[in-house]
């Protein structure tokens, strides 16, 4: 058991942080998209120590997150002409690009796995953490396994006080989702986790930007899957949560006929007006909502709502993102009307 501190991340912080890693621990990094639980991404025990603190399944990879270019080439064997295009566009900043690995990267960091996943986060606190580590960082979301990822340093502290001894606060990220995952086939691009670098953002360096199936489709639990994180029932929120694929005015009125005490989470709390309903919002706009889910999802299971029918996000550019968070939340009830 840790006394896990909640240290602003100032320079002395980070310095700290960092003296933790360099011994094996595991501190929260806050990043862009969500916070992470970083360690050392080259040593087997501390990456262990991660699976540990998370709970997480053996079989399901890390990212491993590095500051600058130079970084990668000793971690992977093979840079496409692609992915090159792809770090100059997007990095440093939420694209993860699945690469073979070389004899570097530990297999309980990748889960086994021959390939691992690069990103170089823009949030400055995590560039100085890999800086001042003087290593690459493994780190998946924050998180419990099975609960949304935290957005805040309060829901790391929720989900990791005694499991991990210090966590890094920087305030909300930016984002809100995680990383966009991608790997690379001869001349394209397959989006295997969508975010923020949306699949029409990719099509500024690639032709052909392909949507993996498991984005928007349940995946079964026995299935071979590009990425094993596909498979495992996610951001689970202990309401029952249900999408309305509609317009508002449908929406407004399937609610307004419902007779139980179930929480809507609406773009604008006009749309829960008169429906005699309980409404929590979750952002205006595509960029808002990536913002806020993770938070509103939270919020869900501290009131202890039991039920919850929202708003279906727009199903392209950051929106996609949204909806793929959202559809796992649901456990993919989706009502179209
Ligand atoms: O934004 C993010 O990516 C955050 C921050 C902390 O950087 N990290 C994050 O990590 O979301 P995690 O572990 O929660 O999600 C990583 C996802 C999983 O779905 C995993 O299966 C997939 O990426 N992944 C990682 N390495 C992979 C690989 N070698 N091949 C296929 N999928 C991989
Ligand atoms: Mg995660």
């Amino acid at each position: 058991m840790f006394d896990t501190k909640l240290l602003a991340a100032s320079s002395e912080a980070i310095e700290e942080a960092a003296s933790l890693i360099r011994s094996g621990n595991v501190v929260g990094m806050p990043t862009e998209t969500v916070y992470g639980l970083a360690a050392n991404a080259l040593d087997e025990d501390a990456v262990r120590r991660i699976f540990a603190a998370k709970g997480r399944p053996a079989d399901n990879p890390l990212i491993v997150h590095i500051s600058e270019l130079e970084m990668i080439k000793p971690l992977v064997t093979d840079i496409p002409e692609l992915a090159l295009k792809c770090a100059e566009e997007f990095w440093p900043g939420p694209l993860t690009m699945i690469l073979p690995k070389s004899g570097l990267i530990p297999l309980v960091t990748s889960g086994g796995l021959d390939t691992v996943g690069i990103r170089m986060p823009s949030n400055k606190t995590a560039r100085a953490l890999i800086d001042a580590s003087g290593v690459p960082l493994a780190a998946p979301s924050a998180n419990l396994s099975g609960s949304p990822s935290p957005t805040k340093a309060e829901h790391v502290y929720k989900d990791m006080a005694g499991r991990i001894p210090c966590i890094l606060d920087d305030g909300q990220c930016a984002v809100g989702v995680e990383s966009t995952v991608v790997t690379f086939e001869k001349d394209s691009v397959r989006i295997l986790r969508p975010g923020f670098i949306s699949a029409e953002d990719l099509k500024a360096v690639c032709d052909n930007v392909i949507i993996d199936k498991g984005v928007v489709e349940a995946v079964a639990n026995d299935a071979v899957v590009a990425s094993p994180g596909m498979k495992y029932k996610h951001y689970a929120p202990k309401a029952d949560v249900t999408i309305i694929d509609s317009s508002a005015e449908d929406f407004k009125s399937y609610c307004s006929a419902l007779s139980d005490d179930s929480v809507l989470m609406v773009f604008d709390k006009k749309e829960a007006e008169g429906t005699g309903h309980d409404c929590i919002v979750y952002g205006a706009d595509s960029t808002e909502q990536a913002q806020k889910l993770f938070d509103v999802l939270r919020q869900l299971d501290e009131s202890g709502v039991k039920k919850a029918y929202a708003r279906c996000p727009e199903k392209s550019g950051v929106g996609l993102a949204v909806y793929n968070r959202l559809l796992r939340a649901a456990g993919f009830q989706v009502i179209k009307l």
